[in-house]
């Protein structure tokens, strides 16, 4: 571990903007921002049920995770060509890229917009010719992760699987998302062991609102190698020497945490306590357009409320390569970067 300098709380800020990081944890629907929901909507002749973008935007209030999917859902109905699919993910690389994240590893959910009549080839085609020219244009790399939705049936996974196979080659991983609470991991041990004998790398959310058991099944059933959120595993003390003893990062979404009530607010938050427990906690957005923040508000937010330094600043973009898909030497020279960058700033 590098000892980092001290940094005085009026650089901080500057300090997390400027760091190099990488963003683990993102839905790509999630970071549809409203301006381009209406224009979208114009494009493909379609209605959004909201006046202006003013008006949506104050709909963005949540109770929970299941009030923000509905809204998320409701959003995701303006997208119907690849071309659409292409520029939502490129609006969200430049933002990426403004807040130094060198490399992205973006979810999304084929099954949505099956759902509405779309091909997953047209999700899939958008998504990947934006990450392509990202490297290209912004410099900074991009891989993708299908998100399984969990309120569906395995069946369905499957299904969504098959889809994705003619694209193997676009695609890091797997992941788990939608409703948590009342659909534990179990239900999908078997697609994600196809996913896994396809060479793809296995994520899940788990422990967002739902219990530790989930999180459990999650490294024991599903045998994936991180966990999205997992925000409830300070619960249970052996969970947390088994994350910490594997080693297993956690990309924990803190504004995302806020805005769906998991924690009343970011003075509660425990992301503080992950690092001080030694687990490897990420920083992450999770739906940037929908929470108030991409992922240097998530930094700056956080840290204001919490009085983290910049030695917990230097660890969680550490951590955040050390976790990615990425090779190691990769690794080894984002993480070089940054440490370049603590020696150097003032
Ligand atoms: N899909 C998009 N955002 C999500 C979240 N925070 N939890 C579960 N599923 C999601
Ligand atoms: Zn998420």
């Amino acid at each position: 571990m590098m000892t980092v300098k001290p940094i005085s709380a009026q650089r901080l800020p500057a300090l997390l903007a400027r760091m190099p990081k990488a963003e683990l944890h993102m839905h790509i629907e999630g970071s549809l921002e409203p301006e381009l929901m209406f224009a979208l909507a114009a494009r493909n002749g379609l209605q959004v049920p909201y006046a202006d973008v003013e008006t949506l935007r104050r709909a963005y209030v949540f109770g929970n995770l299941q009030e923000f999917l509905d809204i998320y859902h409701a959003g995701t109905l303006v997208l119907r060509s690849e071309q659409d699919f292409y520029d939502m993910t490129w609006a969200y690389l430049q933002r990426a890229a403004a807040d130094h994240v060198l490399h992205t590893e973006i979810f999304f959910d084929t099954q949505t917009h099956t759902g509405h009549g779309l091909s997953a080839d047209t999700v899939l085609n958008g998504l990947h010719r934006a990450c392509v020219d990202a490297k290209t244009q912004l410099g900074i790399s991009a891989s993708l992760i299908l998100c399984f939705l969990r309120h569906l049936s395995e069946a369905e996974a499957f299904e969504a699987l098959e889809q994705a196979m003619p694209h193997l080659d676009k695609l890091v991983g797997i992941g788990l998302a939608s409703s948590e609470v009342g659909h534990p991991p179990e239900k999908f041990a078997r697609v994600f062991a196809k996913a896994r004998g396809l060479g793809l790398r296995l994520v899940a959310h788990a422990g967002e609102e739902g219990p530790p058991a989930y999180i459990w099944s999650a490294l024991d059933v599903l045998k994936v190698e991180r966990i999205d959120h997992g925000v409830q595993s300070m619960k249970d003390s052996a969970l947390v020497a088994r994350l910490k003893q594997a080693r297993i990062p956690l990309t924990v979404c803190p504004l995302s945490n806020l805005k769906l009530r998991v924690f009343p607010s970011l003075a509660q938050h425990n992301l503080g306590a992950m690092l001080d427990a030694g687990l490897m906690a990420t920083v992450n957005s999770d739906d940037p357009a929908y929470f108030g923040g991409y992922v240097n508000d998530n930094f700056t937010q956080t840290f204001a409320a919490l009085g983290l330094t910049a030695q917990h600043a230097w660890q969680l973009a550490y951590n955040s390569f050390e976790a990615s898909f990425i090779d190691v030497s990769a690794k080894r020279a984002y993480q070089a970067q940054l440490a370049e960058l603590f020696e150097t700033f003032e």
